[in-house]
């Protein structure tokens, strides 16, 4: 049976945490993965998550089967978070919001509902995008393409590139768009910009599907939310797949959730109950703990806020982070201008490093980064920074 079974690459972000666990020099660093770390180096446990699970422990609770949907106070905070309290769209009960494992399992059920509705559309992603998009959408059985995004002279977004090609797609395509924190560029469209690419996709009937695993990482909670709600206002039908592994650093509990809005509450009764079938038949009903500590968190006013400072702690590192990267690079010698990074959002910089660069900082120095020369900012702290800035110096 398996005989001709060949050997799979391995994974391009997950695979070099395999490659960085195997590595025995203690001087390693892994700027690969999205993943926050403190300036101890290690992954946080949120002191709001630590009170909301002390809590959870001490209350014993059963571990019956959730709903196919998850939990309602959880899927109704999820959609406060990304609307908005006061929403329109959530008072007219227009928006179906299920639990899902992480964000990707947001990603895979939207991208099996949409294979029903629109079997054969394309499906379009940025270039570049997080690695994962096309693997994701191609496994759900589409055609994915990429429209242009990043401009790498600018080291910013190729407006003119992105517009013609968003209109140049088949009309009714799934346009697969980052609400905040391009990942893998830290590149964001800014507000006139979505703008134009809401016309364009209004225009071409395209359905978009805004990925949003870094809301907080920005600029704040509601901030990075602005794409979201200026698409809620559209009254187009969109899909939002969202996560707390990152705002939570919860990454291994796999807490996110597909939201879809709608056209009229009767409609949400229908789409829910379709979604519902897509669940069941992938892994049935979501787990319980992650969920429930998101849920505690976000309902309890303490707890909130205690997790809304701790999210801007994690923001403002990693921002601090990026000044004290550009300034070391050219302490270090570097020649190339990097005050781009300084300007780029959420945990990744792009750094412009080629493959063999990257290969390089991993055989030479230990230091783990994606081939694309994706670096995770929120990786360095001020024991390490200087290691990796002279490092990158020298491989350029
Ligand atoms: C990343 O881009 O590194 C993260 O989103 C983790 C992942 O699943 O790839």
């Amino acid at each position: 049976l398996f005989s001709a079974v060949e050997m799979a690459p391995r994974d391009p972000i997950l695979g070099l945490n395999e490659a960085f666990n195997a590595d025995t020099r203690t001087t390693k660093v892994n700027l690969g993965v999205g993943v926050y770390y403190n300036e101890q180096g290690r992954i946080p446990l949120l002191r709001a998550v630590a009170e909301a699970e002390k809590a959870r422990i001490e209350a014993h609770a059963p571990r019956g089967y959730l709903p196919i949907e998850g939990i309602a106070a959880y899927d109704q905070a999820v959609q406060k978070l990304l609307f908005g309290a006061d929403s329109e769209l959530l008072a007219q009960g227009r928006v179906v919001t299920t639990q899902a494992i992480g964000g990707t399992g947001a990603l895979k059920s939207g991208a099996d509902f949409l294979k029903r509705l629109l079997p054969n559309a394309v499906v379009a992603i940025s270039d570049p995008s997080w690695e994962n998009h096309r693997a994701l959408f191609e496994a759900a059985g589409f055609p994915v393409q990429n429209y242009r995004y990043y401009d790498a002279v600018t080291n910013g977004v190729n407006r003119a590139g992105l517009l013609e090609d968003l209109k140049n797609l088949p009309a009714r395509s799934v346009v697969v768009l980052h609400a905040c924190c391009h990942n893998p560029t830290g590149v964001d469209l800014t507000m006139d910009d979505w703008k134009a690419v809401l016309e364009v996709l209004r225009e071409r009937e395209h359905v978009p599907f805004l990925d949003i695993a870094y809301q907080g990482f920005g600029a704040g909670i509601d901030q990075d939310a602005e794409a979201v709600r200026l698409f809620a206002q559209s009254g187009l039908p969109f899909f939002v797949s969202s996560s707390f592994s990152k705002s939570f650093s919860l990454y291994g509990e796999r807490v996110g959730a597909l939201s879809v809005v709608t056209g009229s509450k009767e409609e949400a009764g229908r789409v829910l109950s379709q979604v519902k079938r897509v669940i069941r038949t992938n892994y049935s009903n979501p787990p319980t703990h992650g969920a429930t500590v998101v849920a505690s968190v976000l309902n309890s006013p303490e707890l909130r806020a205690m997790w809304e400072e701790e999210l801007g702690e994690m923001r403002h590192r990693i921002h601090s982070m990026r000044l004290a990267m550009v300034e070391q690079l050219a302490t270090n010698g570097a020649k190339r201008d990097f005050s781009f990074v300084a300007r780029q959002r959420g945990m990744f910089s792009y750094s412009g490093l080629t493959a063999e660069q990257v290969e390089r900082l991993k055989n030479e120095f230990g230091i783990y980064a994606v081939s694309t020369g994706r670096i995770c900012v929120a990786a360095l702290n001020n024991n390490n920074l200087e290691s990796v800035t002279r490092a990158i110096a020298q491989v350029l």
